[in-house]
């Protein structure tokens, strides 16, 4: 007999199933609670509300665990390409030789981007953040393919977007930073990888070739591998509800480039390092900060620390610890910010205020230690994990569309005025 749940509200009682997923995990199906009982769920952040049955990433985060359909992360970090994943996660399933080298092919195909869009770059002001240009540069991108605006299209077009996407994405970011710096824009080298092609349109220029080392090939492939999903956080939440609409592809993806800005979420890996270098310039008494953190009355928090979700370690930041120390071995670089890095974790890790309140390194602690030895902009780093994040964004939209979901749309408990007549103004007092 498959399990209920009992609800008893005014002395009535309601069966409501429950549904356990492949991995045991359970949740009590409320979809006709308000038909039946005229009640509805409250719970602010979704803390304890699933959106969606999603067969793509499995997260267990109280024993650390992270599975891209069925995959551990640790094996898909050391042994595949980021777009033997890309695929994976979009697809469903690893690919066959034939099917990674039409997928590499296809994108490297659509790896220009249309010379109109450069124009766009002349109108940003100077210093503009790098994820404000990437937003409205691939919500731009659907005014050049309007054949993308309807989702419910074959599946080759859509395809066509999705490749499009993960091609021209790359591109946008690169040329976003060239364009920060003022140095001309490098067009993409179809016989590179996709991280190779990557690295040359960030690093090189018209007068020099970027000479790309194979560690940091590597650990930028693993950095990338490590963002591609994470079940339904707040960007990826917003790609769904936004493409509930049936809003295109590009506008969806755009939105969620928006959600993850944010220094809560993706944002954190550029706040991680700004957090280091104050920190740094302070005099590195690394106490203080966490004494900081720790008093309610301050709005300082440890950047890089803590997790909805991951309430033991977090998986990804174990293996980015571990590629960070080989980047900077490799390349011969002592940066002090790691040291204070390291400091901070240890004084934090024994603290009770942490360990009471589970609050570990996350992902977005050393990505950015790595990010910066190889030469990326701070304001950029952000933009790094929107590339790795978007083959997720695009699996989770296509199964959005795939289950035919209704349109995102919460309820509230209003607790605003009752009901009260206009005044006009002479009146009012
Ligand atoms: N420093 C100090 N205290 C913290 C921190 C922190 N980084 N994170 C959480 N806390 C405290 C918080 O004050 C609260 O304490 P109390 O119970 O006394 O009120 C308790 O821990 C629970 O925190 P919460 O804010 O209710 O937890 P949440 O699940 O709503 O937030 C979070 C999760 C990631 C937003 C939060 O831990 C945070 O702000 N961390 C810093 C930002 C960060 O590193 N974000 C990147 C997340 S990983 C990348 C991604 O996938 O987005």
């Amino acid at each position: 007999m498959s399990e209920k749940a009992k609800l008893i509200l005014e002395g009535k009682e309601y069966e409501l199933p429950v549904v356990i997923g492949t991995e045991n995990e359970k949740a009590i199906d409320i979809s006709k609670l308000l038909e039946t009982t005229g009640y509805i769920t409250l719970d602010t952040g979704f803390k304890n509300t699933g959106s969606t049955k999603s067969a793509i990433t499995f997260l267990d985060g109280d024993n650390g665990i992270l599975w891209y359909r069925g995959y551990p992360i640790e094996q898909l970090s050391e042994y595949a390409s980021f777009l033997e994943v890309a695929y994976l996660v979009i697809y469903g399933e690893l690919p066959t030789q034939k099917e990674l080298d039409y997928f590499q092919r296809s994108i490297s195909h659509h790896t220009l981007v249309h010379e109109d869009m450069k124009r766009f770059y002349e109108a940003y002001p100077t210093g503009a953040h790098p994820m404000g240009v990437l937003s409205s540069m691939i919500a731009s991108m659907s005014t050049f393919y309007p054949e993308s605006q309807n989702p419910n299209r074959p599946f080759k077009d859509i395809e066509l977007t999705m490749h499009r996407l993960i091609a021209k994405m790359a591109t946008l970011a690169a040329q976003a930073n060239k364009v920060s710096v003022g140095h001309p824009i490098m067009y993409p080298k179809n016989s590179y990888s996709y991280t190779q092609n990557f690295l040359h349109m960030m690093f090189a220029l018209p007068t020099a070739d970027y000479e790309i080392d194979p560690v940091v090939d590597d650990a930028l492939n693993k950095l990338l591998i490590l963002h591609a999903d994470h079940e339904q956080n707040c960007s990826t939440s917003t790609v769904r509800i936004v493409g509930s609409s049936q809003s295109n592809l590009y506008s969806s993806i755009s939105a969620g480039i928006a959600a993850l800005w944010g220094p809560l979420h993706g944002g954190a890996n550029q706040a991680v390092i700004e957090m280091l270098e104050r920190i740094k310039n302070d005099g590195g008494d690394v106490q203080k900060w966490v004494d900081k953190a720790k008093d309610k009355n301050d709005s300082f928090r440890l950047m890089g620390f803590g997790h909805r979700v991951y309430k033991n370690f977090d998986p990804r930041a174990k293996i980015i610890k571990k590629a960070c120390d080989d980047v900077l071995n490799r390349l011969g670089i002592h940066d002090p910010v790691l040291d204070i890095a390291k400091q901070l974790e240890e004084v934090a890790l024994k603290d009770p205020y942490f360990i009471e309140r589970k609050l570990y390194p996350n992902v977005d602690f050393y990505s950015g230690i790595i990010y910066r030895a190889i030469g990326i902009p701070t304001e950029m780093f952000t933009v790094m994990f929107a590339l790795g994040r978007l083959p997720g964004w695009i699996a989770q939209w296509k199964e959005m569309i795939e289950h035919g979901e209704p349109i995102g749309r919460p309820r509230q408990v209003y607790t605003g005025s009752t009901k009260r007549d206009y005044v006009p103004i002479p009146k009012r007092g």
